[in-house]
């Protein structure tokens, strides 16, 4: 059985959504006031619809834990939905194209999109944002942070040493920013074109970045395909409804570069680094090599394609008649791609939590801190 488990249900406009957390081991005390700050993260960020503003998510545990600290148990939560009006809405008729609703509907046999688009809308990625929210708390507790940022949306980019640049003052710079971007230089470019699109009835993509910081070598494997962190990485970031690329360290850009510009040189770290005596000249594989963490920082890349729910609907088809008209417009996002980070961020956690208790689970807390520091005593005298 795998060490982490997680599963999510719920519509967007039911009653709530439901996440489920199994594999945690027991003793963590859990924070919910940081579930709470990343839900409400995911649903900030300029270009957003006024759904964003009903909202307000929060976090209600339903089992797991005990006098706050978890009992190795599943835990489960709900997240109420503040719009809950899915018996009263109406049935668009129709499908947007660049959405989940003629394929979903070709796929039950149904002529009803609501009947899709209800578990295929990105609310879903709510309950993901908690789980991950939760999971990271794990990985914290090793040293171990997350951290997203917006790189480029609609065609306009941050300048490429964003995150460097930024050093120290990374948090604080980012949740600054109404873009979630790390150039406060971009921010005046990156409202002109979310204000342009909002104009022309249009919306737009974008690209986000997460990092893992602290990561020990060693997390997945090479022995099976399955066990590739890389294709496991690359799989949570695809799960995101929209994302269309996905990218670690130099990424398509390494495809065109001989191997003596791409491969990272080792070299003798002295005094010893946290994970032994060698370090990198330079982190062009984001972290990743033969399927495994490497030791350096994990540097992941995602480009989100634009929101398909145009105010100025493209061609389309009645279901009902087979005429040809407009999609229909419903409440919806300019742009997401903010929010996109922070489920990114989450999404990473969750798998980071999983390798990292393939690597050193135990049912406790303790259990698992003794396991890493057992590895870590065999690295310090490889
Ligand atoms: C955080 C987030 C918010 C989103 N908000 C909307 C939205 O308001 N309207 C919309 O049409 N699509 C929205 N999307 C995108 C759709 O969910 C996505 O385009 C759709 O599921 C089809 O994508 P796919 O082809 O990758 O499955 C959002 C996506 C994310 C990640």
């Amino acid at each position: 059985m795998p060490r982490l488990r997680w599963t999510t249900a719920g519509e967007s406009h039911g009653a709530a959504l439901v996440g489920v957390l199994e594999g945690l081991p027991a003793g963590m005390a859990l924070d919910l006031a940081r579930v709470d700050r990343e839900l409400a993260r995911r649903q900030g960020g300029y270009g957003r619809s006024k759904r964003q503003r009903i909202e307000q998510d929060r976090i209600e545990l339903l089992s797991g834990t005990r006098a706050g600290k978890t009992l190795g148990s599943p835990v489960s939560f709900r997240i109420e939905n503040k719009d809950a009006s899915i018996e009263r809405l109406e049935v668009p008729a129709t499908p947007r194209p660049g959405h989940a609703d003629l394929a979903g509907c070709q796929k039950y046999g149904v002529a009803d999109p609501r009947l899709v688009l209800e578990r295929a809308s990105a609310r879903e990625t709510a309950a993901r944002v908690a789980l991950g929210a939760l999971a990271r708390q794990l990985l914290e507790a090793f040293g171990i942070e997350l951290f997203s940022h917006v790189t480029a949306l609609g065609g306009e980019e941050a300048r490429a040493d964003a995150f460097e640049a930024a050093g120290e003052a990374r948090a604080e710079l980012r949740d600054r920013s109404d873009f979630y971007c790390l150039d406060p230089e971009a921010e005046g470019r990156l409202r002109a074109r979310v204000d342009g699109a909002a104009e022309e009835q249009d919306s737009l993509g974008g690209v986000f970045e997460v990092r893992g910081l602290g990561v020990p070598p060693g997390l997945g494997g090479y022995a099976q395909a399955g066990e590739r962190l890389s294709a496991r990485l690359g799989a949570a970031l695809f799960s995101i409804p929209a994302i269309k690329g996905v990218e670690i360290g130099l990424g398509f850009g390494a495809a065109a570069r001989p191997g003596s510009a791409v491969h990272d040189a080792i070299l003798p770290a002295d005094p010893p680094g946290p994970f032994g005596r060698f370090r990198r000249a330079t982190n062009r594989a984001g972290g990743l090599e033969g399927g495994m963490t490497n030791g350096e920082p994990l540097v992941l890349r995602a480009a989100m394609k634009p929101i398909p729910t145009l105010r100025r609907g493209l061609p389309s088809v009645d279901l009902r008649t087979g005429a040809a008209v407009p999609a229909a417009y419903q409440r919806s996002d300019i742009t997401a791609v903010p929010a996109a980070s922070v489920v990114g961020e989450a999404v990473v956690a969750l798998v980071l939590a999983e390798a990292f208790l393939e690597k050193f689970g135990g049912d406790s807390l303790e259990q698992v801190r003794d396991a890493h520091s057992a590895w870590l005593r065999g690295l310090a005298a490889l």
